[in-house]
């Protein structure tokens, strides 16, 4: 029981946080593409209610015709997204700039060069990507657009593979270099000036790439089996993936919001400038989560919390009190509570000798169950007097104290059934005039209060079944 009161609150809880990420894209919009979410201000599809229009960053379409389904800014259909999330990030697939040799020694016909050209919305991230080289004397460039603001690129060198160490891109066999900021295009070329003289199953193929440095790791084995290496492939050529910072361009966040319908941040949201180009993301506020660029996307989890304490507890409750009742109906029937019930109806004058008892009526009797009440004891119950008789016979007062005897018996086999204790009760009641019943105005009563194994259920008020007779002393 304490176990389910716990997993409930905690499915709750699982489920109340994933309600957010659930409903992250514009209501009555698709929110994936294969498994890959779509938050708001993105959206796929040719409705312009479902992203947000401004630019051409926001709209994506599904292509269904690959397995699994690939998500692309729409018009473009070469660099996948394989992932978007709300803190202003995006995942990219992007080629790389190749130069391979066939093993005659002639060039193939690869691309030395690749031009990268993001849609408005984006920058390519300069703390997650490093434009990388790969192979033994190559030499790569990059450059923006025009090449007039600025230049850089590496060159990596190995004398012998033996020099290569995995892990270590920093010029041998492999080399590295930051981006700068604020850039959207980018030109990565390769100069094949010096590199054709290299083992062609040592390095057949050398690249360039930007690549996120979280993802990429340098192995010796890239030099000539790179492609095999890496997990990702458009059109059966290796990609690499690139982080993108996107933002609402390219207001900042005072400008932005003096035009009340342009802004994008929504209630419970505050405004930051992006650190990666002009411009602006949402942000939840403190203690809100969801969606900020979403009418009412912004929700408050510490109120959700709240009711659901309130929620689980009442289950918690409403539980164990169904659990009580049906604990002591079925202890009721276990000691064959009805039979004896059914018995007792039958005969009018029985009640006046033997009684069921309320929980209730017998704490009372039995002063609590306090110690100096106590009759003895036996493996599965405690026999429990209440008021002295005053006078009585003796005989069948005896008889039905060895009956209260056998009730305590260890032994489940030796020990009267409810059922056998109802009979002997009331063949006692036919064999005499029992004009000691009558005349007795005070009653003993005889008691025995369930209580299997260590469980102490009369404690918990479990107590079910109780014998009334009369005993002496
Ligand atoms: C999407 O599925 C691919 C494999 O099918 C898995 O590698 C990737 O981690 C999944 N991405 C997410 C965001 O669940
Ligand atoms: C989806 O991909 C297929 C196969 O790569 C391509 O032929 C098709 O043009 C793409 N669909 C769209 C709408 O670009
Ligand atoms: C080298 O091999 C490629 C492909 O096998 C072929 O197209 C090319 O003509 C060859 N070059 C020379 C110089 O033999
Ligand atoms: C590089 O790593 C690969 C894969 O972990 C391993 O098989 C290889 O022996 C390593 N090579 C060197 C030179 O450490
Ligand atoms: C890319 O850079 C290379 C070398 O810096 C240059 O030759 C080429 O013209 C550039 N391409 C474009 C489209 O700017
Ligand atoms: C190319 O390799 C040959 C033999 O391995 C060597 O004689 C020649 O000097 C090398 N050329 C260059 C440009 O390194
Ligand atoms: C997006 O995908 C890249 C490449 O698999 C991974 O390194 C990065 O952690 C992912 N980002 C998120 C937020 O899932
Ligand atoms: C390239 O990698 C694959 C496994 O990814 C391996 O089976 C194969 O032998 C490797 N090729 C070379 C030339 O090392
Ligand atoms: C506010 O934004 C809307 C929608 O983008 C635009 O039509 C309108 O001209 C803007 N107003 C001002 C004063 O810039």
């Amino acid at each position: 029981m304490l176990w389910s009161a716990l997993l409930i609150p905690v499915l709750f809880l699982e489920w109340s946080m994933a309600a957010p990420l659930l409903s992250q894209t514009k209501p009555g919009c698709p929110d994936r593409c294969g498994n890959i979410s779509i938050p708001y201000p993105f959206g796929l599809g040719d409705d312009p209610s479902c992203f947000r229009e401004e630019t051409s960053t926001f709209q994506l379409y599904c292509n269904d015709s690959y397995n699994p389904p690939r998500l692309f800014n729409t018009g473009d259909d070469s660099t996948p997204i394989i992932n978007i999330t709300l803190q202003g990030q995006a995942t990219f697939l992007i080629w790389p700039a190749t130069y391979c040799f066939y093993s005659n020694g002639s060039l193939t016909d690869d691309s030395f060069n690749v031009i990268l050209k993001m849609r408005e919305g984006y920058r390519f991230s300069y703390t997650r990507n490093k434009f990388t080289a790969i192979g033994c004397d190559t030499s790569a460039f990059m450059s923006d657009a025009s090449g007039l603001n600025f230049q850089s690129g590496c060159y990596s060198f190995c004398k012998s593979i033996s020099n290569v160490l995995n892990g270590s891109c920093s010029g041998i066999g492999c080399c590295q270099t930051a981006i700068p900021k604020d850039v959207r295009i980018l030109n990565l070329t390769q100069d094949n000036r010096y590199s054709q003289n290299f083992s062609y199953t040592s390095n057949p193929c050398r690249y360039a790439f930007l690549v996120d440095n979280d993802w990429f790791t340098f192995y010796v084995s890239d030099l000539w089996n790179f492609s095999k290496r890496v997990e990702y492939k458009i059109n059966n050529i290796v990609a690499l993936p690139v982080a993108m910072d996107w933002a609402i361009r390219d207001l900042t966040c005072e400008e932005a919001k003096r035009n009340r319908s342009s802004y994008a941040c929504m209630q419970h949201a505050g405004c930051i400038d992006s650190s990666n180009g002009p411009g602006y993301l949402c942000r939840c506020d403190k203690g809100y989560e969801g969606n900020p660029y979403l009418e009412n996307g912004c929700q408050g989890p510490i109120f959700g919390t709240l009711f659901l304490l309130i929620v689980s507890s009442w289950i918690y409750w409403v539980f164990q009190k169904r659990k009580l009742i049906r604990l002591k109906d079925d202890f009721f029937l276990q000691n064959g509570g009805m039979l004896l019930q059914q018995h007792l109806t039958s005969c009018e004058r029985s009640a006046e000798i033997i009684k069921i008892f309320t929980s209730e009526e017998l704490r009372k009797a039995t002063d609590n169950y306090h110690e100096s009440h106590i009759l003895g004891r036996g493996g599965y119950g405690t026999v429990y007097k209440d008021v002295v008789v005053k006078e009585g016979d003796l005989d069948q007062i005896q008889e039905v104290a060895n009956l209260a005897k056998r009730c305590l018996r260890l032994s489940g086999e030796e020990r009267p059934s409810m059922k056998e204790v109802a009979m002997e009760l009331e063949g006692l009641r036919l064999s005499e005039k029992h004009a000691w019943i009558e005349q007795n105005l005070e009653e003993t009563e005889h008691l025995l209060v369930e209580s299997p194994g260590s469980f102490d259920y009369s404690n918990a008020g479990y107590e079910t079944i109780t014998t009334k007779v009369n005993i002496g002393r």
